[in-house]
């Protein structure tokens, strides 16, 4: 017989495995305003509130819906435990910069444009006449050096499958393949719904006209926690509200730019510790509350298709300075924020509609030297569905030789 001592530990163990089984099946989604259960699989009902232009988009390239739509990984599929989701992609791969080698005046892309259009001075163009599904690699080249240059790139009035889009994400680099997001369905591993009608009803994700800031409604990049983060992201809308649902994005480059030189100098070289937007439950202390997968990186970062510097911050992710007390890493980050969000002229705002009735629009960014911010204005009252493809780039690095933009450019830098 086992003395009591051990018995009470055996006991303690056997409740613990059972507080961190229970505390992992309450929340196999990790969005910390909800506490539902979430549904695995295919959803009939949300199949049949599909926008009627994603329907058609969807039948005209022979996407089955049949099944539901979205369709939700398995909860066993699902990580649980921060070691478990920190697994994932934790192994370097081989990343190629497809704009580093494009003809840096983008003949083959601009020619075969109708129109090329500078939306603002700092970033944002649009290109006009041209679909994203003809594009040839050299063309795919020249757009990766646009984007690095320009920010963000767009095409409306675009005949887009998912099919392709997931062919354009997989030249620009590994399609990043959420582990919980939903997604077209299972054979579209790596295409992530984005739809919030959907996100408020099943995940909880409150937005109001009162508290219109949530989601993708607050300024951020995206996956900032990955080994390797995002790099090329391409947002396809299929449904776009007639007036408003605009979203917004602001220069990296021209956040750094806007820094006195003094203060660069502070920055350059110094990392910081980024989070991911789900919380997993810690196998280590589960009672202590979710945990966030955390990564170290360089707040200013050089981009290996422009060799510009950027400040990589988001106040939605960015949780420390590495190396200063709590309260300076506090402070200077909310300065650093507010230089990305307050400066409107380093910002472009975006309004999705097409030209053409039933076409779509896409945005192509670079999630490295941007944020962006999803405007919720049209209250969910009409459809705002799309498509999200992201090709995540290179481990982040900081070059001490590298130039800014305005440095680069021959801009003045006062
Ligand atoms: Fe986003």
């Amino acid at each position: 017989m086992a003395p009591a001592a051990t018995s009470q530990k055996i006991s303690e163990k056997d409740d613990l495995d059972a507080t961190i089984k229970k505390l992992a099946s309450l929340k196999p989604i990790g969005h910390s305003s909800y506490t539902g259960e979430i549904k695995s699989g295919y959803s009939g009902s949300w199949a049949e509130k599909l926008p009627e232009t994603t329907k058609a988009r969807y039948a005209r390239h022979g996407v089955d819906i049949s099944k539901g739509y979205p369709y939700v990984p398995e909860v066993d599929k699902i990580p649980k435990f921060v070691n478990e989701a920190y697994a994932i992609r934790n192994e370097v791969y081989p990343y190629v910069e497809r704009g580093a080698k494009a003809d840096p005046e983008k003949k083959a892309l601009f020619g075969a444009a109708k129109e090329v259009i500078n939306l603002t001075k700092h970033l944002g163009t649009e290109i006009v006449g041209l679909q994203l599904s003809d594009l040839n690699d050299q063309q795919k080249d020249e757009l990766a050096l646009l984007v690095a240059e320009r920010v963000v790139v767009f095409f409306r009035d675009q005949d887009l499958s998912p099919q392709k889009q997931l062919e354009l994400g997989h030249y620009w680099g590994q399609v990043e393949v959420h582990p919980q997001v939903p997604r077209i369905s299972e054979e579209f591993n790596g295409v992530s719904v984005i739809w919030q009608d959907y996100y408020r009803a099943k995940y909880g994700l409150h937005l109001s006209f009162k508290k219109a800031i949530g989601g993708n409604a607050q300024w951020h990049t995206d996956l900032v926690h990955e080994l390797q983060p995002a790099g090329i992201t391409h947002l396809h809308n299929d449904a776009i509200p007639s007036v408003g649902g605009d979203t917004l994005w602001a220069s990296g480059y021209a956040a750094y730019d806007k820094l006195s030189p003094a203060f660069q100098k502070f920055l350059d070289g110094k990392t910081a510790i980024y989070r991911s937007a789900h919380q997993y439950v810690d196998p280590e202390n589960p009672l202590k509350g979710p945990k966030y997968v955390e990564r170290e990186h360089p707040i200013v970062r050089t981009h290996p298709a422009t060799g510009w510097k950027f400040l990589f911050v988001n106040r939605s992710m960015t949780v420390r300075i590495v190396g200063l007390e709590p309260e300076e890493s506090k402070t200077i980050l909310e300065y650093l924020f507010s230089v990305y969000e307050k400066n409107l002229d380093i910002q472009v705002r975006f309004n999705w509609r097409p030209t053409k009735e039933g076409l779509g629009t896409s945005a192509i960014w670079d999630n490295r030297a941007s944020q962006h911010f999803a405007v919720w204005d049209h209250e969910g009252k009409e459809n705002r569905h799309g498509t999200r493809v992201t090709s995540l780039a290179e481990i982040p690095f900081f070059d001490e030789n590298s130039k800014s933009q305005r440095e680069a450019l021959g801009l003045s830098l006062d």
